[in-house]
């Protein structure tokens, strides 16, 4: 099978790594960077695990062919404590704690990184924004409430999630 050379960004950090044809991003990330924060739900593009960031806004890691990200920026969960002084958690993976909003945990990584494409974007978003920017990110057990709650609250600085709606 022929493999192809990509460089990409992955979570700061420059890589270089050989892709096969038609491996997805999912898969390269998973076996090859070794980063299992991305997770395998549906394999379809339906249920939004495997979400990761691709300069900055969500993708579906499953559907994506790996060699597309070459020269690109890729974020993932694994970035996110990282990137707040190595191991300290994000104040929206924070929030996630504090709202209990991951049960079973399944859907959590691709939830963090739908709803950090979204804090970025809108710092303030609206109760409704907030749904509308997990859609695509499906969740058996929560109800979604208190993942909703939980992007309020880590929108509104840290305080009562009530205190992020509009
Ligand atoms: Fe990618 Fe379900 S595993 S959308
Ligand atoms: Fe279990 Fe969302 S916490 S699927």
């Amino acid at each position: 099978m022929a493999k192809t050379p990509i460089a990409f960004t992955h979570n700061g950090d420059e890589r270089a790594v050989f892709v096969d044809d038609g491996q997805n991003l999912l898969d390269m990330l998973r076996r090859t960077a070794g980063d299992l924060t991305p997770k395998y739900g549906c394999g379809q593009g339906t249920c939004g695990a495997c979400t990761v960031l691709v300069d900055g806004a969500p993708q579906l890691a499953c559907i994506t062919l790996a060699e597309t990200v070459d020269g690109r920026r890729i974020d993932t969960v694994a970035g996110l404590a990282a990137g707040q002084g190595g191991g300290r958690l994000s104040p929206l993976q924070k929030a996630f704690m504090d709202n209990f909003a991951a049960q079973c945990g399944y859907c959590t990584d691709g939830m963090l990184m739908s709803a950090t494409a979204l804090l970025a974007r809108n710092p303030r978003p609206s109760r409704d924004e907030v749904v509308e920017a997990i859609s695509g990110n499906l969740c058996r057990c929560t109800g979604y409430e208190a993942i909703i709650n939980a992007v309020l609250q880590a929108a509104s600085g840290g305080g009562s999630a009530q205190a992020g709606r509009r």
